[in-house]
């Protein structure tokens, strides 16, 4: 579903962006990217991993160690599919999805060593693939407050600077990822969210495991995705993800899609959700597939600047050609010995100078 909206919608900013680029405008262009943020085992992998239809590893405790950019990219040109990691001097290609999982895990027993740490060296994925959209993605390690066994005393204030380097940068759509089952009053993501975001323009929170909730708190979470407890100008979507028994079954990505779906049509107070448009991971999808073009559309003004810059550069170089090849036959021959004598020249010059007078 994201991929279908994302060919309508995004990609033909993608497609512009991508023209320019070529055409030399700017390269390093960001794109939006968009990271999570969120406690220990709040469910960010998985939210990432239902958006990008890319398994990644997840579970209990502290799974991710280092942040993981995801930078898919779509191929247009029927080959298929492929990934490539990279870390440190490290830069592996395979075409095995089922291997995400263990590549991943190898890095970051590379990266952070075999325990618990956790390391702010970033480890690249880059999924080439016909099925996905053009998307970075970012996942990061859960905030943590107590360590565990073999953890040093100020992992907490590590993974927060960790994590602050990520989110604080303007071209990053966060996604606060908050349990049902914990405050949200009291969610240390989302103050930080807000610190680097205080007017709300680029955070969206995503409420997990509402399957979780104790009997009788479901009216406590309508009223948070109401915006009564922590108003939020993005507002609220409540998905479910796969649990951990249903990884241990192999519920395919799409099947979970279909429960998700199925789980929240059923329930009785959390159905309506579904037709408000805040409940799933499609309507997640949807959500998104918005906040990126109006990013992108916000950085046209900038874009249009550099190209009027560009374009006044050309028109200058156009000039020094302005005496160009003659169109008349006759007046070739003369036209490309005055050239070559030039050329000659600018060799006999680099010859003596070692360096030619335009300073190339
Ligand atoms: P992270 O540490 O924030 O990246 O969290 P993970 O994505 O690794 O998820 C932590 C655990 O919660 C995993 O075992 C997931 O399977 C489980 N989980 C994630 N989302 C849901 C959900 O909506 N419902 C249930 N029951 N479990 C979930
Ligand atoms: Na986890
Ligand atoms: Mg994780």
């Amino acid at each position: 579903i994201f991929l279908q909206q994302w060919e309508a919608q995004v990609r033909p900013y993608i497609e512009m962006i991508d023209y320019m680029r070529r055409i030399g405008i700017e390269k390093e262009l960001a794109l939006p990217a968009i990271a999570v943020v969120g406690d220990q085992s709040s469910g960010k992998s998985s939210v990432l991993e239902a958006l990008s239809g890319v398994a990644l590893p997840r579970g209990s405790g502290i799974v991710t160690r280092c942040p993981l950019e995801l930078k898919l990219r779509k191929l247009n040109n029927g080959s298929g599919w492929t990934a490539v990691i990279s870390y440190n001097e490290v830069r592996e290609t395979f075409h095995d999805p089922a291997q995400v999982e263990s590549y991943v895990r190898r890095a970051q027993n590379m990266l952070a060593g075999d325990g618990v740490g956790i390391c702010d060296d970033l480890i690249s994925l880059e999924i080439s693939s016909p099925d996905v959209c053009d998307l970075t993605l970012i996942d990061l390690p859960g905030i943590t407050r107590v360590p565990v066994k073999g953890q040093p005393e100020d992992i907490g204030d590590q993974i927060r600077r960790l994590i602050l380097k990520f989110i604080s940068k303007k071209e990053t759509i966060n996604l606060v990822v908050v349990p049902c089952n914990v405050d949200i009053a009291t969610t240390e993501a989302l103050r930080m969210a807000q610190g680097v975001d205080p007017d709300g323009l680029r955070t969206l929170a995503i409420l997990t495991k509402p399957d979780l909730v104790d009997k009788g708190a479901e009216a406590d979470i309508l009223q948070v995705l109401q915006g009564k407890v922590v108003p939020l100008k993005k507002g609220y979507t409540i998905v479910r993800c796969r649990g951990q028994s249903d990884i241990n079954e192999n519920v395919s990505l799409v099947e979970a899609t279909r429960q998700e779906k199925e789980f929240f049509a059923k329930h009785t107070q959390f159905s309506y959700l579904l037709e408000e448009q805040r409940a799933t991971i499609p309507c997640l999808s949807t959500r998104l597939t918005k906040e990126l073009v109006a990013h992108i559309k916000s950085s046209l003004p900038s874009l249009s600047d550099q190209i009027h810059v560009h374009l006044s550069g050309l028109r200058v170089e156009l000039k020094n050609y302005a005496d160009g090849p003659p169109l008349e036959p006759e007046r070739m021959g003369p036209y490309l010995s005055k050239k070559i004598l030039e050329f000659s020249d600018q060799i006999s010059e680099l010859c003596r100078t070692g360096e030619s007078d335009d300073g190339n």
